[in-house]
């Protein structure tokens, strides 16, 4: 597959330990809601803390482009005049949403319920991500669509008014989730999502924040009932975005796995809808204190101190995968350097994100020398048990298929490799991590 219009090839080389303390940027799952809800609400949002990464960036130009008033100041913080629910304008051209699947999503939802025509147009990625999974329900509530096999570019019309609906998610999907419960905003009556495996709850925590009247009810077997009465009134808030724990992922496993590594990584989200990611590496043997446990805008936070430490391999549990669903490409990288196996299982959504993140993966650690088996959902990996990966050779570079977590997670791979891992294009990191980079270049001693 082609890259992105100007393709930024890297080789990533061996640093020695890493050492300092860095402070990654917003949570994106947070940092697009923000946006959204500030954009619904009347009177003014303010946020501290948004990522300014494209994919957030794809949400706030669209937001824009349905009426809402959304600044920076100088001082960085972001202002949100909304429209209120039920009050979005119709946009005068394609909503480009880029390589973001979230703004697409969650979006769609929003238009669902506002008598208006939008539409979607994304990147080569994105184009070929499946829609359909949110196109079911908003149909149910009234909403009509035009795609071909329900992929972007896509149009679409709300219904106004739309019909309430109770839906069980058939994926463990927070973006369908909150795709659903964004609809039902501007749906008069109750609109209820039943959610059988718990997926991250920004969505829940927010809506209520804004005022929505929201609640959720979980079952003996854990199943969650959401539900939302519409029309709601949504009211502007003050926000502070907490670091995002999938950033964060990339240098606890670079502190892990590079010897003599000792990094503080401050204010990291650790909602434990997101946290998986620590609990699986400290069951792998990795040394990750928390330090200084806080709450940042409504959500548990700490600082983590990650200090290298020899890994071993592991069955992770299936049960873990939505809270640490991004997060598996990165581990990936860590498990080839674990002693011992580690098998994961039950990652068939990793097949629809950004890139087929099973197969890009393996095709990846694979032609940097790890022992990577593949399977239907998940991949078998037989780590080195701490020695260096051998890293890429001659003119051959990772394939990252425009998906920003191959790029950083094989960049990780390079860290503790001998020759160095080549990437064909670091520039998908900008849609999450504009200063991946930089910040991994503080941590190398000169
Ligand atoms: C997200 C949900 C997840 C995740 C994505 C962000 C969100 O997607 O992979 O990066 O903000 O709701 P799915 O809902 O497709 O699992």
């Amino acid at each position: 597959m082609s890259a992105s219009a100007t393709p930024r090839p890297r080789r990533f080389l061996p640093t020695g330990a890493l050492n300092g303390t860095i402070r990654v940027p917003g949570d994106k799952s947070i940092s697009h809601r923000s946006i959204m809800l500030g954009a619904l609400a009347l009177g003014e949002t303010r946020v501290t803390g948004l990522l300014e990464g494209e994919d957030v960036m794809s949400t706030a130009a669209a937001m824009r482009a349905m009426g809402a008033k959304i600044v920076k100041t100088d001082d960085g913080e972001w202002i949100i005049n909304g429209v209120g629910v039920g009050g979005l304008l119709q946009p005068e051209t394609a909503l480009d949403m880029g390589n973001s699947g979230t703004s697409t999503r969650l979006l769609m939802g929003l238009v669902a319920s506002h008598g208006i025509t939008a539409t979607f147009v994304g990147d080569a990625s994105l184009s070929k991500r499946p829609m359909g999974r949110v196109i079911d329900p908003l149909s149910t509530m009234g909403a009509d669509f035009t795609s071909v096999e329900g992929r972007l570019p896509l149009t679409m019309r709300g219904a106004s008014p739309a019909v309430p609906i109770t839906y069980r998610l058939p994926m463990a999907s927070a973006q369908v989730k909150s795709a659903v419960l964004l609809a039902g905003l501007n749906t008069p009556g109750i609109t209820t999502v039943i959610e059988p495996v718990p997926t991250r709850d920004h969505s829940e925590r927010m809506l209520r924040g804004f005022g929505a009247n929201l609640t959720v009810d979980v079952d003996e077997e854990g199943t969650r009932t959401i539900q939302i009465h519409g029309p709601a009134e949504l009211k502007g808030q003050t926000i502070v975005v907490p670091g995002d724990p999938s950033s964060a992922a990339f240098f606890i496993v670079a502190a892990l796995t590079v010897p003599g590594s000792d990094v503080l990584i401050e204010n990291v989200g650790l909602n434990p809808t997101r946290a998986g990611i620590v609990t699986v590496l400290r069951q792998m043997g990795g040394s990750i204190e928390e330090v200084n446990p806080r709450e940042v805008g409504g959500e548990p936070v700490a600082d983590l101190r990650v200090r290298h430490s020899q890994l071993h391999g592991i069955e992770v549990d299936p049960e873990i995968v939505p809270s640490m669903v991004d997060e598996f490409p990165v581990l990936f990288v860590a498990a080839a350097q674990a002693k011992g196996r580690t098998v994961t299982t039950g990652l068939e959504e990793l097949r629809v994100k950004e890139s087929d993140r099973i197969t890009v993966m393996r095709v990846a650690l694979e032609l940097a020398g790890a022992n990577v088996t593949e399977t239907e959902d998940g991949l078998i990996i037989d780590g080195t048990g701490g020695a260096p990966l051998p890293g890429t050779s001659g003119a051959h570079h990772v394939a990252t298929h425009l998906d920003h977590r191959i790029a950083m997670s094989m960049a990780i791979a390079g860290l503790n490799s001998m020759n160095g891992v080549a990437i064909d294009d670091t520039s998908p990191i900008a849609t999450s991590f504009p200063n991946f980079e930089a910040l991994l270049a503080s941590l190398v001693a000169r």
